[in-house]
């Protein structure tokens, strides 16, 4: 890997991290925002040493037999990497990084809002007040839920759950979870979290469920028609993780028929197109994707990318390497 390599970034990023770029690296930029088309993603693929997609681009196994002898590094601008087939890049002996930790606080505080909002019917409120519709107070107007003591389900309990777990005990929410693994008694025992092996079994004792795990082919409908048929009617879901991991469709077929009280969703099953019975409701707050959306957070985010790079191109592991040798 040449020390100046061919960096190919295929979204325009914040400018002190393009600035960087262009000084540490042979930086192709995208100056105009526009996605880059399969076409030139092939021939992104075919000239680069790195690409630095995001998860607006799908990195697919078809994708990557177009690359060409001098792509080794894939530097993801993003946590998740569900866009990247990394069996296909680890075949091809490509390296794939990310970007975890600089964006859990973001994510999480995210969570939180989503929570409020959806349980407080920030949106539907706002919308009134708008359409000139807000006529008067009343004692029984806009009825939201309290948050503290209720019971918030987590389900994938890494960085960004842990720390929404922590963000909910200061609003007095108890703590329950569901992960593959269960987290350090220490960490369990602070956050004063129960611990549900069985998703099935937590389910139906919680109010609020927050999506926070990773989308693999093991979580794609995790929450499926009939998981999603535990809930109480009362309880509300946010979503800040990735669309694929809930049944869309049967959610918003229970939202309509109020078997799920309410919902708050920032990712979706077909980015960036919204399911049209999901806009149509009222107990739903819809937000584009932004969960690690804040200028600190994307600019750390490129920092990282950059730091991978170098790494890499200094010889040495990178620091957020996901595949590859
Ligand atoms: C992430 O980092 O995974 C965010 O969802 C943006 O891709």
């Amino acid at each position: 890997m040449p020390q100046r390599p061919l960096v190919v970034v295929t979204r325009k990023l914040p400018e002190p991290v393009e600035a960087r770029m262009r000084k540490l690296f042979d930086a192709r930029l995208n100056e105009k925002d526009v996605p880059l088309t399969r076409q030139k993603l092939v021939a992104a693929v075919g000239m680069a040493d790195v690409l630095v997609p995001t998860v607006t681009d799908r990195i697919d196994a078809s994708l990557l037999a177009a690359a060409g002898p001098r792509l080794k590094l894939i530097a993801n601008f993003g946590v998740g990497i569900d866009h990247i087939d990394l069996a296909a890049a680890e075949t091809r002996g490509i390296v794939v990084t990310n970007t975890p930790g600089v964006l859990t606080e973001d994510t999480a505080d995210m969570t939180m809002a989503l929570i409020l909002a959806a349980a407080r019917r920030l949106a539907e409120g706002e919308r009134l007040v708008r359409g000139g519709k807000w006529k008067t107070w009343a004692p029984t107007f806009m009825l939201g839920a309290r948050l503290g003591g209720k019971r918030l389900g987590i389900i994938g309990m890494g960085r960004i759950g842990q720390a929404v777990a922590q963000r909910a005990r200061g609003f007095g929410m108890e703590i329950h979870y569901h992960n593959r693994r269960r987290i350090a008694a220490g960490l369990e025992r602070t956050l004063e979290a129960t611990y549900w092996r069985s998703l099935d079994r937590m389910l139906p004792r919680i109010d609020i469920l927050s999506v926070n795990c990773p989308y693999t082919p093991d979580t794609h409908h995790l929450l499926s028609a009939r998981r999603l048929k535990l809930l109480p009617a009362h309880a509300i879901v946010v979503n800040t993780a990735r669309g694929g991991i809930i049944d869309e469709a049967a959610l918003a077929q229970m939202l309509a028929k109020g078997e799920v009280a309410a919902a708050g969703l920032d990712v979706f099953e077909r980015e960036p197109a919204v399911d049209q019975r999901l806009k149509r409701l009222d107990n739903v707050v819809l937000t584009p994707h932004m969960g690690s959306g804040t200028r600190e957070g994307r600019i750390d985010m490129g920092e990282k990318v950059i730091a991978n790079i170098k790494s890499f191109t200094d010889g040495r592991r990178p620091p957020d390497r996901v595949a590859g040798t």
